[in-house]
Parts: C-alpha cells; sequence; structure tokens
C-alpha cells in the first residue's frame, strides 16, 4: 500500500489524512469545490494547511504534510485510480456517501480497497445497489478522532473478500498506522460508539435522577472506574455537544426495537436533559470548540477561570476541584467497595455500571464475535483500563448478578451461570465454552514474562527478565520510571548478567506508557537539602559509571523508548547501541527546567552524535545542542527525535505500541553477530572562545527578558560543558573529561538556591518554576 486517496478534509478526513501521512504513504485528499470559490482546492488545501496548528498534533513531522496533495472531486477524480485504498469521510449522510462512492467506482483500479469511515451507519445499506464489485471490496474503516492518538480502528469487513486480502488490509493499518483493530459486527454503532453512547446516556440520566453536579458526577465516573477524568461530561465538551443527537437519532433508525438503547434515549427526553442538551447547542454551548459546555474556561479579568454549568438553572460557577463526596476514594479498594459506599457517588456509579454491564452483556455475540474484541475495543477507543467484561470480573459475575437480580434487572443470559468471563488465557463464550484470548503474532509483553517466569533478578525500582533467545530485558518499573540508586543497581546487574554468558543482548523496556521520566529530583533534592553532596556526588558518578559500563559492554544494548524518555530517561537511551522507538516518544534533555544540566553522559553523547553527522567544526554542532538542551526541548515524536539527533540513522520506529518490545528483541539479535563495542570518543572543542560566543547568545535573551536570571547562570554552565571547559581545538578530550565536566556543572547548580526551588516547584505542581 503506497498511494491512498481521503475523501472529505473535514475533522475526519484531515487526522486520517495526516496519519496515513504518518505511516509513510502517500495521500490525495479531495473534497468538494465551493459554489463560486476562487481556489477550487480550497477545502483541502485549507486542512492541510491547519494540520500544523491543530493541537494535539496530527502530523508527526511537519515535513510529513508534503505526502499529502490537495485536490478536488470535480478536476481531480482521476487521482483517484491511482490509490491502493480510498477512504471516504464525507458528511454522515447515506444519500451523499452513496453519490460519493458511485463517483469513486467510475475511476478506482481493480484490487484496490475502499472504505468508509462512517460511525452508524451499517455496510449493508452503504452497499445497497452498488454493484458486485463494491460489495467485494467495500469495508468499513472507523477511525477515532484524533486518528493519530486513538488506537482503536474498527473494521467491518466485507463478506465476500478474499481472508487474504483482508489480513493483508489488517496488517498494515497494524504495523504501517500502529492501530489495534477490532473486527465487528455490521450493526450500528459498531461496538466502541454502541456501548460508550449507551453508559454516556446511563451517566447523564443517573446523574440527572441522582441531582449530582457535573464534577460531582464526573468525580466519579473517571478515575476511580479506570476511565479518562474527562470521565462524562467532560468528554461530552471535547467531542462536540452536538454529535450526541446526531448519533443518537442515527443510532435510533437501525437499532433493534426492544433495544436498552431506546429506552435511556426516551429516559433523557422524559427527565429534560435532551431538552437542555439541545438548548445548549443552539446557544452555541457546542463544547470546546464553541463557547464551552458543561464546563467552560472564564477568561474574564485576565485569568483562566475554569467553570461548571449547573444543569438545571444553566448558570456557570467555579468548577468544584475537590468534591465533598467520599465514595471515589474508596475506589482505591476496587469496584465493588465503590458502587458499596453509602453515598449518592457509590449509588451513581451502581447505577451506571449495573446498566452499562449488563448491556454490553446482552450484545454478544449480536456486535462482536467475542469478549475480548468488546473489552479491545473500550480499552483502545475510550481510554478505558479495563473494558465491560474485565469489569465484570472485578466485581465477580455471580455477586453482580444477585445485586441486578435484587434491582429487579435482568440477568443477561452470558452471565447467567455465573462463570467468570475470563480464565487464564481463556475466554467465555456465549455457549458456555471458553477459548483462547487471540494474542497478536510478534508481540512481547513484560507481563506475559511475568505470569510465567520469575524475574532473574530486581528490586523495588527494577527486574531483569528473561526474554528468550538469550535477550534480557531490564524492566523500570518505580513510579513514572524515575531512575535512582535501585534502577542503576540493576543496570550493573543486567551487564553483569549478561557478560557472564548465559544471554547475548540486553533490551531495556516496559509495558507501561512510559519509558522513564528522568532521575528521581525527589531523590537529588532530599539530598541536597541535607547538604550530604558526597552522596550528591555519589549519585551522578554512580549514573555515568552505569551508563558508560552499558554503552561498552561487549553485547548490543537496544532502548525500547515509548510514552516520556526525557532527563535520566533520554540519557539511558543515548547510552544503548541502537533504540527502538514507538512513533509516540516524546524525548529530550530537559535538565535545565529544574535548574540543572544533563551528566549522565548526556552532553557527552549529544556531542558525539552531532560530531558523527556534522555540522563539523568546534562550535557548530554544539550551537544546535546548546539550543535544544538550553531550551529542555523535546520531540514531541520519534520522528522530532531524529532532527534533534537522539534517534540516528539506523535506529527504528514501530508505528504499533504492542510491537516496540518485540521490535527491540528481534534488531538486539540482527546486532549480536557483527556486534563492536563503539570506541572512547574523542572531542575537539572550542574552550572559552567558544564559550564566550554562547553566553553572548544567552545575554541577549536576559536583556530581552526571554530568559530568567537563572537560566542564565543554568546556560553559562551548560555552555563551559559543551565547549570543554578550559581547552581549545588544538587539544583533544576524551569522553572521560567531558563526564568530568557534567559532573562540575551539575554539583555547581544543586548548590544553588534557585535550582532548589525549581525542583521543589517541579515536584509540588509537575511544572517547570522560571525563576
Ligand atoms: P466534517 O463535517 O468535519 O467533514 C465532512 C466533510 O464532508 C467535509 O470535508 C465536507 O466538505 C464534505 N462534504 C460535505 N458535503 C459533501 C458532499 N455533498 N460530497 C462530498 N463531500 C461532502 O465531518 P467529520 O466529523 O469529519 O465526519 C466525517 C465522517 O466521519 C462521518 O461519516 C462521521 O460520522 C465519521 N466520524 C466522525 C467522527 C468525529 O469524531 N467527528 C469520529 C468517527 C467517525
Amino acid at each position: 500500500m503506497e498511494r491512498t486517496a481521503v475523501i472529505g478534509s473535514g475533522v475526519m478526513g484531515a487526522g486520517i489524512a495526516a496519519h496515513l501521512a504518518n505511516g509513510g504513504v502517500q495521500v490525495d485528499l479531495l473534497d468538494i469545490v465551493p459554489e463560486g470559490a476562487e481556489d477550487r482546492d480550497i477545502l483541502s488545501r485549507g486542512a492541510i494547511a491547519r494540520l500544523h496548528k491543530t493541537k494535539p498534533a496530527p502530523l508527526m513531522h511537519a515535513d510529513f504534510a508534503e505526502r499529502i496533495q490537495p485536490g478536488n472531486l470535480e478536476d481531480h477524480l482521476e487521482r483517484v485510480a491511482k490509490a491502493d485504498w480510498i477512504v471516504e469521510a464525507v458528511v454522515e449522510d447515506l444519500k451523499i456517501k452513496q453519490k460519493v462512492f458511485k463517483q469513486l467506482e467510475k475511476v478506482r483500479k481493480d484490487g484496490s480497497f475502499i472504505s468508509s469511515n462512517t460511525s452508524t451507519i451499517p455496510r449493508a445499506q452503504l452497499t445497497k445497489g452498488m454493484g458486485q464489485r463494491f460489495e467485494r471490496d467495500f469495508l468499513i474503516t472507523h477511525f477515532f478522532n484524533p486518528p493519530r492518538y486513538l488506537r482503536l480502528l474498527e473494521i467491518v469487513p466485507s463478506p465476500v473478500m478474499e481472508l487474504e486480502r483482508l489480513n493483508a488490509f489488517r496488517d498494515f493499518t497494524d504495523r504501517r498506522l500502529g492501530k489495534g483493530v477490532v473486527i465487528c459486527n455490521d450493526t450500528p454503532g459498531f461496538i466502541g460508539n454502541r456501548i460508550g453512547g449507551y453508559w454516556m446516556q446511563c451517566a447523564i440520566n443517573a446523574a440527572i435522577e441522582l441531582g449530582l453536579t457535573v464534577e460531582e458526577a464526573d468525580a466519579v465516573m473517571g478515575r476511580p472506574i479506570g476511565v479518562p477524568k474527562t470521565a462524562v461530561f467532560g468528554l461530552l465538551d471535547l467531542v462536540g455537544l452536538d454529535l450526541v443527537p446526531h448519533i443518537a437519532e442515527s443510532m435510533l433508525a437501525t437499532l433493534p426495537e426492544n433495544d436498552d438503547y431506546r429506552r435511556v434515549v426516551a429516559e433523557a427526553e422524559e427527565n429534560g436533559i435532551a431538552a437542555i442538551i439541545a438548548g445548549m447547542i443552539e446557544a452555541g454551548y457546542t463544547g470546546r470548540k464553541g463557547k464551552g459546555g458543561f464546563y467552560r474556561l472564564n477568561r474574564d479579568g485576565g485569568k483562566k477561570v475554569k467553570e461548571a454549568r449547573d444543569l438545571t438553572t444553566g448558570d456557570y460557577a467555579p468548577a468544584n476541584r475537590r468534591v465533598a463526596l467520599e465514595s471515589p476514594k474508596a475506589a482505591k479498594q476496587g469496584l465493588r467497595a465503590l458502587v458499596e459506599y453509602p453515598d449518592k457517588g457509590g449509588e451513581y456509579a451502581w447505577k451506571v455500571l449495573s446498566q452499562t454491564l449488563a448491556y454490553t452483556a446482552s450484545l454478544i455475540p449480536e456486535i462482536a464475535g467475542s469478549i475480548s474484541d468488546v473489552d479491545k475495543a473500550m480499552r483502545l477507543g475510550y481510554g478505558w483500563k479495563r473494558g465491560p467484561f474485565e469489569m465484570l470480573d472485578t466485581f465477580g459475575v455471580e455477586w453482580f448478578c444477585e445485586r441486578l437480580s435484587a434491582d429487579g434487572l435482568a440477568v443477561p443470559s452470558l452471565l447467567a451461570h455465573g462463570s467468570p468471563l475470563y480464565e487464564h488465557k481463556t475466554q467465555l463464550m456465549v455457549d458456555g465454552s471458553y477459548i483462547a484470548v487471540p494474542r497478536a503474532e510478534d508481540t512481547l509483553h513484560v507481563t506475559d514474562l511475568r505470569k510465567a517466569s520469575e524475574p532473574l533478578a530486581s528490586n523495588a525500582s527494577a527486574s531483569i527478565w528473561d526474554a528468550g533467545d538469550g535477550i534480557a530485558l531490564l524492566e523500570f518499573h518505580s513510579k513514572m520510571n524515575s531512575i535512582d540508586p535501585l534502577t542503576l543497581e540493576m543496570v550493573a546487574e543486567a551487564v553483569e548478567l549478561v557478560e557472564m554468558g548465559d544471554f547475548v543482548g540486553l533490551v531495556i523496556g516496559n509495558d507501561g506508557e512510559h519509558f522513564s521520566a528522568g532521575a528521581n529530583i525527589g531523590l537529588a533534592l532530599f539530598v541536597a537539602n541535607v547538604g550530604a553532596w558526597e552522596e550528591s556526588d555519589k549519585m551522578i558518578r554512580g549514573g555515568q559509571l552505569a551508563f558508560m559500563t552499558l554503552k561498552h559492554s561487549s553485547f548490543p544494548v537496544v532502548g525500547a523508548s515509548s510514552g516520556l524518555a526525557i532527563g535520566g530517561g533520554c540519557e539511558v537511551l543515548l547510552a544503548c547501541d541502537a533504540i527502538q522507538a514507538h512513533a509516540e516518544t516524546y524525548t529530550g534533555l530537559v535538565e535545565v527546567g529544574v535548574g540543572l544540566v544533563p551528566a549522565w553522559g548526556g552532553c557527552k553523547e549529544m556531542l558525539r552524535r552531532w560530531a558523527e553527522v556534522g555540522p563539523h567544526g568546534p562550535m557548530a554542532p554544539v550551537t544546535r545542542i546548546f539550543e535544544n538542551v538550553g531550551t529542555a526541548k523535546v520531540a514531541t515524536s520519534a520522528f522530532e527525535a531524529r532532527d534533534m539527533q537522539i534517534l540516528r540513522e539506523g535506529d527504528g520506529i514501530t508505528m504499533n505500541r504492542e510491537r516496540v518490545l518485540a521490535d527491540a528483541k528481534a534488531r538486539c539479535l540482527e546486532m549480536v553477530a557483527s556486534y563492536e563495542p563503539p570506541e572512547i570518543a574523542t572531542h575537539r572543542l572550542a574552550g572559552p572562545s567558544g564559550r564566550t560566543g554562547l553566553q553572548m547568545a544567552v545575554a541577549d535573551l536576559l536583556r530581552s527578558g526571554k530568559a530568567t536570571p537563572h537560566d542564565g547562570v543554568v546556560a553559562g554552565e551548560l555552555a563551559i560543558v559543551l565547549t570543554g571547559g578550559e581547552t581549545d581545538p588544538t587539544k583533544e578530550l576524551d569522553d572521560s573529561d567531558i563526564l568530568d565536566l557534567e559532573r562540575e556543572a551539575i554539583l555547581k547548580l544543586m548548590k544553588t538556591e534557585p535550582t532548589l526551588e525549581r525542583i521543589e516547584h517541579m515536584l509540588n505542581t509537575g511544572k517547570p518554576l522560571r525563576n
């Protein structure tokens, strides 16, 4: 699949086009010609231009926009003939969609895939009267918004497409677009929106019935049940309130007569919330894209104040961040503790979850072949920590059904026997049998290693696992995987284990959201506060030694990153021989944010990397490093990390999070045969004359107010390290000289009050202090 076409350049069309570009394919983005338009490509051209401004960024690298060609359906239809896959993302209107299909069908080449991004219209309606060729090649590919970030892709396949072709298509969306594919039956709203829509409607109704405020409802329906903190009302604001009646209408048009979704929609009419939402839409309160929604940011008076809407009066008042409910805290003891808690939050949680989970169970096998598909859809599409069936197991099926019956609610037949939904690696089917939960090929999970084996070594911050085929795996598992002396101990232990001969290579990575948020600065602050400078020195030397040992060991080390890999986390990656990064890796040397400089070899490694690629000379690379490190720049994708030389040529990028560890292991095995450890690098640096140049640039920033006084101090120390201290270009320094400079600089900074204030502020607020 090298060429694609996307039809419709609205919210979804533009987002899908961007993500196809992220996956490395060419895209023709075509839209209609607005009446009287001078620029006939204005819609798609405008959409491409907006990709650079949209937040969060749809493109993984600004240059990828060049892979998208604007055009229109009247003048450029013939371009569709070159496409291997055509995605339709025009308005949710059957007639319009079919009209577009007819146009496309005339020009598209044999063997191409054609798909619709419809959120609600069944496939059978879309293909009606469209002919055999269309029937064979047409699927529904339902992306979630925003397409780059939400991992779920629901596919309703063609019943007459050869299985091999379908598998090839699936494989493309999995490996090149990083999607978690769920095959759905052809039913309204597929899986995610059928359940998600029902859950939201129940949650809105129950909030009205029990008299909860929007803040109270969200405080229960978010984190405590393992749902993103936008919960329900926040989520409605995010997706846009105007979508609600639209989706409801479209679902009602096709749902079975006795479907319970109809009851909850009717309830919303009766309790008045449907009218309230209609009124809000009418008045422009469509959510974040409009004047606000259930929440809004009030900017009056210069300050941003988050306000919440009173559901009955429609008035806004400052949002209550700490709601007076105890039940959300009880959720720490589990879901049962939450729903049994005797306050209205507990009652609310039960009301919503009992209906949602029972409804979901009643939809098997109508909407999906297996319960694991449903759980996967809710995890990847709605960001739930546990899918509905996983939640049911947490409650205990028997317990859940008893309470359902006590409430006078019907027990779905799938649950009637009280059997657990998952057992070992199998899942319950409607006939009462258990079948294996499918696992994608070529994946590796630490969770599986943990279930099947004991770690080779382990402490509170990290563990070492046998990942098979002679590869050891070092997993960080402290909070945010921050690095402390215990982590460093495991780094040393891992090197020793592999050197001893049972293993041929090492992978560093994990299953979690983040690779590592860097050195444990809480510990650093503690040590500095008590003035234990010897301890500080030891921690810095310890890290330098551990990372040097990693780098110059006799075997290959591959860093498998994803999420945050910043500060010390980035330095771990720099110490590896190769990086296999998830595309969503956010990495950079951010130490200056807390008033420090990279001192676990980060400066040394950046000097080496830039010297390898040029531009050459004592100052040219240094200026780039100084800019990146001096502004704590973080790459917002693995592709951007290439521009910063954190990823080098030859380092790999994996689009699918599931595949990162397996790809890293494969990479490591590839490297074994011809592996030679890197030599200690030498550096010719400018010394004091170069340093003066950098300091002059900083002085300008200080004068214009773009840098704070302490920024100046930190930048000054960074300049000393990067220009080699008291050296000059005729002298040769080696890695250990740079490490000495890093250590001197960081120790000096740790003894300054403003640096300690920065660290403290970061620990308290999670944000940098500009002092
Ligand atoms: P949108 O309103 O942002 O974009 C619609 C696009 O259709 C525009 O580019 C418009 O110029 C084009 N269009 C309008 N009339 C047309 C016609 N007569 N012929 C050809 N093109 C025409 O809509 P959005 O949100 O991008 O939705 C597109 C599709 O994706 C819909 O089927 C929707 O149900 C689905 N969807 C939307 C999601 C969302 O969160 N917005 C999520 C998942 C699916």
